[in-house]
């Protein structure tokens, strides 16, 4: 079977509010479909390229979408054709990655569905997905300029948060034209999910933020958790989901309210000091107007500043009982990656082990395939920091921060474990949430922990029994995060910090195996670097 969609952005530069309600396909298929999208770059003078977030891309590296990693760039005028297996049912996501393009809009849902005769360990009666996002009126090259200068001007907070799409400002305290801001417009009305009394509903909420960590919830409904990153999870029950950019989570929502009335759902900012409104939307009980406002004053999350609960949450993932895939027990290598704030020339950059990252001119799949040996630095990145001299609790100091393109060149089919370590910035008493996604693999969340990680004594503590497998994980302020993952999907992968910024700034990683194993490159990912010329028609 086949699914055949097309995504062909008209407009990625953003103007004020009004591409706030712009329509996004949603792409729909069963697990063992291929999807092809055809991807045309109507943009007058951006390059694009998008990944689909969540989907491993096993036999397919060069369909990835990670410009400067597996593809060049998609130009203006250019079709570019995607093509790859959903192999597993779930809760995806599509979005731009190119440069800092994604926060301009460029995403959507990907949704897989089960097999024919294969039943979900949960039941429901109807499914909805919505996609969380934070909103800026500077653009993103105005961003990026600001990020790449001396002095650093860094993006600050987003001016709206968005649920599908849909957000409020404030019109007044801003120089907008009526023509940009109209509260009367019926687009301006916050987005509602509509509900028919007695039903339960599967939520996918998924969230593609620029910057912030997020606390979703709807007054008076608990939701339970069963999947996050397409895995079943075994069910638990909250009031508030916390969610990073990067995760997909399903929840069962049961309509079991006074059904007189609509209620508010809110999103939060958490983990940073929030100078941004909440996003507003509505869970409308049919047959209520959808645009009618709930009769109570919408419930504010939870405080932005206590981590305790949202360690909790990580805690609370594992995986469903039924569903269990336990992890090798032992793993061939360990990588601790040091994630710290630096200063390199002057400037400000985001460091991995003290190695801020860039892209080289040519991808590396193709570089690697085609042994350009020269395209990048051929000395290998650090495999650690000096943990026992380093204080994370300090302002960082990292006097030899050096930018690189040197990549991680794992063993095919080795087990692989990554200790994400946090610490301080180069702020007082600042340490920030990192969520790191991982493409091409699922990993294991083995465990999170406090402080430093203690090689010794904190391997003890994994959790080796029912870990939750995951993409993207998030990595809380002075703690750290253990993962394990098989190196068994051929190609070139980027791991990195979904935050658009901190990527931008350096914050991420290329990993390599199996690259004699990958198939014939398609010409279309070249064009670029030292492949110039190739793969134009
Ligand atoms: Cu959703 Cu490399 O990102
Ligand atoms: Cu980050």
């Amino acid at each position: 079977m086949r699914s055949r969609s097309s995504v062909a952005p008209s407009r990625v530069v953003k103007a004020g509010l009004s591409r706030f309600a712009i329509a996004r396909p949603t792409i729909l298929a069963q697990e063992g479909d291929t999807v092809i999208v055809e991807v045309t770059n109507k943009l007058l003078l951006e390059n694009l390229a998008i990944h689909w977030h969540g989907i491993r891309q096993i036999g397919t590296p060069w369909s990835d979408g990670t410009e400067g990693v597996t593809q060049c760039p998609v130009v203006p005028g250019d079709t570019f054709k995607y093509q790859f297996k959903v192999d597993r049912a779930g809760t995806y996501l599509y979005h731009a990655h190119y440069g800092m393009q994604r926060e301009s809009g460029l995403y959507g849902s990907i949704r897989v569905s089960v097999p024919d005769n294969f039943t979900e360990p949960f039941a429901y009666d109807y499914d909805r997905s919505i996609i969380l996002t934070d909103w800026y009126h500077k653009s993103t090259y105005e961003q990026a300029t600001g990020l790449s200068s001396i002095p650093f001007v860094w993006v600050g907070e987003p001016q709206s948060l968005l649920i599908q799409g849909k957000g409020k400002f404030n019109c007044s305290s801003a120089s907008l034209t009526a023509n940009t801001c109209n509260t009367s417009n019926p687009e301006c009305s916050p987005y509602a999910i509509t509900v028919i009394p007695g039903k339960t509903y599967r939520l996918r909420v998924a969230s593609l933020t620029a910057l912030s960590a997020l606390s979703f919830q709807i007054e008076g409904h608990n939701m339970t958790v069963v999947e996050a990153d397409g895995h079943y999870v075994e069910p638990f029950v909250v009031k508030n989901l916390f969610i990073y950019s990067g995760e997909t989570y399903s929840v069962l929502i049961q309509a079991d309210q006074d059904p007189s009335r609509n209620y508010w759902m809110t999103t939060n900012v958490v983990g940073r000091l929030p100078n941004t409104t909440e996003g507003l939307g509505f869970l409308n009980y049919y047959p209520n107007h959808p645009r009618r406002s709930p009769p109570t004053v919408a419930p504010a999350g939870p405080i932005w500043n206590d981590t305790a609960p949202r360690v909790a949450q990580s805690l609370a993932i594992k995986a469903h009982h039924d569903f269990i895939v336990t992890p090798p027990t032992t793993s061939d290598r360990v990588i601790v990656f040091l994630n710290t704030q630096n200063e390199i020339n002057g400037y400000r950059h985001w460091s991995v082990n003290n190695v801020s990252f860039t892209l080289p001119h040519t991808p590396y799949l193709i570089a690697l395939k085609k042994k350009l040996h020269h395209q990048f630095s051929q000395t290998p990145p650090p495999e650690g920091y000096d943990s026992v001299n380093y204080d994370i609790y300090n302002v960082s100091k990292n006097p030899n921060a050096t930018t690189s393109n040197a990549i991680y060149r794992l063993g095919f089919n080795t087990t692989v474990d990554i200790i994400l370590q946090n610490a301080n910035t180069m702020t007082v008493n600042n340490s920030e949430t990192h969520p790191w996604h991982l493409h091409g693999h699922d990993f294991w969340v083995l465990g999170y922990g406090d402080g430093k990680f203690d090689m010794n004594k904190d391997p003890k503590k994994y959790n080796l029994v029912n870990p939750i497998r995951k993409n993207t994980v998030p990595l809380h302020p002075y703690g750290w995060t253990a993962l394990r993952f098989k190196a068994d999907n051929p190609g070139a992968w980027l791991f990195h910090c979904h935050i658009d910024a901190h990527f931008y700034m350096g914050m991420g990683v290329v990993f390599e195996e199996g690259i004699d194993k990958v198939g014939k490159l398609p010409s279309s990912i070249m064009g670029c670097g030292e492949t110039r010329g190739v793969g134009r028609p």
